[in-house]
């Protein structure tokens, strides 16, 4: 049976994933929205140019949740982005009000299906998924960390003109400005990036890579980015699968990992058919530390506003 996957929400990330899952063939895709007919145009657009492009997975479209039944993963973009000027946690409220809705029709259609969440402020969004619908952690995750380490890959490789390729990173904590890019951890080719720049200018990138979410909405001016969101969820989603087991920093629920009891945050995971099947803990060094203990500090602060 091919695997079923439905997209909620049909704006930019929404219809840039449905795209991208149809082209790496995954699987039968459902797309739905709030807009009365719009994901149904956008997906009969998408069924039409399966036979030019080479793919031949079902596409629909559709206003109804009955129509999600029997998905297999269930990937969250339904909400609002970013404006010129907004944090991600400025989403908090409006986003939460449509991920209450999504959980309630999620446990009712699609109770075995497994939840990506894109939906930002992330970390919270995601926790909130996992507490509104009640599935285990293990089904209920984030998508965050690839998109972060995405950025930071593509600055090293601009930086140094070297194949994206050769570039590998880890980034850990929540998905905002105070993440955590792990520098002895980042190397080219294998080799640790200090060895061709220093340190100085590397804090630098990484600078760019935490603000990199909002270089784009300064430039888009009317949203927040879509083709690298969208091209990272479609990564997990090839993981899970193909049961890879392959090791991507992810939103996870930590109980007790990193030292953590009870939030969502970003950290490296073993994703396979099961979903986030391991939290790898690192032990960080106390600079680290100091940045994670930040990044909790602002997921928390979210989470507790909530009152879930
Ligand atoms: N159910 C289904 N769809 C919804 C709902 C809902 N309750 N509420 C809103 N939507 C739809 C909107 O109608 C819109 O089509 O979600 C879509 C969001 O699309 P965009 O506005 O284009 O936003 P996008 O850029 O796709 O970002 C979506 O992903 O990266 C995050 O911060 C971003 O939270 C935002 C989300």
């Amino acid at each position: 049976m091919r695997p079923k996957i439905t997209v909620i929400g049909a704006g930019h990330v929404g219809e840039t994933t449905a795209h991208l899952l149809a082209l790496k063939n995954l699987g039968d895709i459902v797309i739905t929205d709030i807009i009365e007919d719009m994901p149904k145009g956008k997906a009969l657009d998408m069924l039409e140019a399966g036979p030019v492009s080479g793919y031949d997975s079902f596409i629909q479209g559709t206003n109804t949740y009955e129509d999600i039944k029997g998905s297999h993963i269930v990937i969250l973009t339904a909400g609002v982005p970013r404006k010129p000027g907004m944090s991600r946690d400025d989403l908090l409220n409006v986003n939460l009000a449509i991920v209450k809705d999504v959980a309630i029709n999620l446990k009712k259609y699609a109770p075995d299906a497994m939840l990506i969440v894109i939906t930002n402020p992330l970390d919270a969004m995601t926790y909130a998924a996992w507490k509104l619908t009640g599935l285990p952690k293990n089904k209920v995750f984030g998508m965050a960390g690839v998109l972060d380490v995405a950025r930071y890959r593509a600055f090293i490789s601009m930086e140094l003109k070297v194949s994206i390729e050769n570039t590998s990173a880890i980034i850990l904590g929540g998905h905002g400005d105070d993440m955590v890019p792990l520098a002895r951890y980042t190397t080219v080719a294998g080799i640790p990036v200090t060895e061709f720049i220093s340190q100085e200018r590397l804090n630098q990138i990484i600078d760019r890579t935490r603000k990199g979410g909002g270089e784009i909405v300064s430039l888009l001016k009317t949203g927040s980015a879509y083709y690298a969101p969208s091209a990272s969820v479609v990564d997990m989603v090839d993981a899970i699968l193909k049961d890879k087991k392959k090791i991507v920093p992810c939103c996870a629920l930590l109980e007790g990992e990193y030292g953590v009891n009870g939030l969502y945050l970003g950290v490296p995971a073993v994703l396979g058919s099961s979903g986030v099947e391991k939290v790898i803990e690192l032990k960080l060094t106390e600079d680290e530390q100091k940045m994670f203990d930040k990044s909790i500090a602002s997921v928390k602060t979210l989470v507790d506003i909530m009152k879930l």
